[in-house]
């Protein structure tokens, strides 16, 4: 991965702004936030995602000094924290109610944090000067609160907070008072503002795609605790839990139990007597499962950070020419490529397993469930060829949504799963309608196999 890639948090020798070590809070007998640890580092767009009662606001009132840890840590900076009251911590936070001075005006507002400080009148006017311009309020510096609207209020209560130049800046729903619109426009305003100024921002929202737009890494919280800490595409794309597929996103869950791939045999279910690519000859065997582009890029953005850069094999200095009966066989069946490893998974009786080579075969023998995002379907009307996984439904609604359109399908057994395709054809052009038989397709890495 480029050096140039944001991501300090996969650096051991980076050392984080903030550090919750072990900390646990307690009110009274309830636990809010049991034994917790996380780092954050300087200059991340941190996002705390959970159910409401889950203990993000607990969090940033312990980040911000109003509450301290009954147990464990927090450190700012490499320092524990705990004694230094909310005043003395180099933390800002902006609560969701903006809470401006109804009688003062924009200017003063935000200029209010500052004067109380003994700073001299200059270096006060340059600040609020450039936090206007920051926020774009220029213009309305010198109106009252109640004379702008609701998204420029939001702005100069982030012009406020960001006036004293605090290492952090905890942002409890700030966006929450927002049309969806507006609520948009100012995701991305202040993902310039907070890369303009360097600040790193803690962000709590109970808006998974806010979440997502927004932030380099997601805490999904459960309970006082941390389910999966990550990137948003990690999130999206691998998350560890059904907990976790199932708060981010539209996601489809199909159970069943899984058997480890021995890594010699891969069954073709549709064709079993034609040879095919499914018998490899020797020269075959020799190479190397080579992974598709989706197993590529898989590989490259999510794994390799993990696990570091796959090796290629050297290839064989030479393969021997086909057979012409190999190059036929080949032409006729079609097989799909499918890797070797991972799981199979049974999930509806008289139905062919499904195929993941993604999942851990140390899994074998479970009940577990495979996570499929609706995108990765590809719908069709005729039986696909070369696809590792085809399923037979039944389409029972269609959600058209101008550029996407979501297909409910039936699934043998009952289950209901969601596809979805993007709308590149004119209505009139797309053939598939209500109590049409369909095959939903996917590739052998198109899921995440999820213990139970
Ligand atoms: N001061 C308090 N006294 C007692 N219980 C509290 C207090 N503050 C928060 N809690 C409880 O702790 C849990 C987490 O609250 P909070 O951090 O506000 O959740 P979130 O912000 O994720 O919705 C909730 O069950 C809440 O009722
Ligand atoms: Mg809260």
């Amino acid at each position: 991965m480029a050096a140039s890639v944001f991501a300090p948090w996969t650096d051991p020798d980076q050392k984080p702004l903030i550090e919750f070590r072990n900390v646990t809070k307690r009110f009274g007998d309830f636990t809010a936030i049991n034994d917790l640890s996380l780092k954050i580092y300087e200059r991340e767009f941190f996002a705390l995602l959970g159910p409401s009662g889950c203990g993000k606001t607990t969090m940033m009132r312990m980040l911000a000094g109003f509450e301290t840890p009954t147990q464990g840590n927090i450190l700012l900076g490499g320092q524990v924290i705990d004694d230094v009251p909310p005043n003395k911590r180099a933390v800002n936070m902006m609560f969701q109610s903006y809470a401006l001075f109804p009688h003062l005006s924009i200017w003063d507002n935000i200029a209010f944090g500052l004067k109380r400080e003994s700073r001299d009148k200059a270096s006060i006017e340059a600040r609020v000067e450039e936090m206007l311009r920051l926020t774009r309020l220029t213009k309305f510096a010198l109106r009252k609160p109640h004379q702008i609207s609701g998204g420029q209020r939001q702005r100069v209560a982030l012009a406020r907070s960001l006036a004293k130049a605090p290492k952090l800046l905890l942002l409890d729903e700030p966006l929450g008072a927002l049309d969806k619109k507006l609520r948009e426009e100012t995701q991305f305003e202040l993902m310039d503002i907070q890369e303009k100024t360097g600040t790193t921002f803690v962000i709590v929202t109970h808006d998974q795609e806010e979440a997502m737009t927004v932030a380099s890494r997601v805490a999904v919280m459960d309970e006082g605790r941390l389910v999966q800490v990550s990137t948003p595409d990690v999130i999206y794309e691998a998350p560890n839990s059904v907990y976790v597929a199932g708060f981010i996103g539209d996601v489809n869950l199909i159970k069943g139990t899984a058997s480890a791939r021995t890594t010699a045999t891969v069954e073709e279910p549709e064709a079993p007597t034609q040879p095919a690519e499914n018998t490899p000859s020797a020269a075959q065997q020799e190479r190397t499962p080579r992974p598709n582009s989706y197993g590529e890029w898989l590989h490259d953005t999510l794994l390799s950070p993990i696990l570091g850069k796959r090796v290629e094999a050297p290839k064989p200095k030479q393969l021997p020419a086909p057979t012409p009966e190999e190059t036929a066989t080949a032409k006729a069946a079609e097989a799909p490529d499918i890797p070797e490893g991972g799981l199979s998974l049974k999930w509806a009786d008289g139905e062919p397993d499904l195929i993941a080579v993604n999942g851990d075969p140390a899994l074998d023998g479970k009940e577990v469930t495979l996570a499929l995002r609706p995108e990765k379907f590809s719908i069709s009307k005729t039986k696909p060829t070369g696809v590792a996984n085809a399923v037979k439904g039944k389409v029972i609604d269609i959600g058209y949504l101008g550029n996407i359109s979501t297909y409910h399908v039936e699934l043998p057994g009952g289950l209901m799963v969601k596809s979805q395709v993007t709308n590149t054809r004119r209505i009139a052009r797309r053939d598939i309608t209500w109590e049409d038989t369909v095959w939903l397709s996917f590739t052998a890495t198109a899921g995440v196999v999820l213990p139970e």
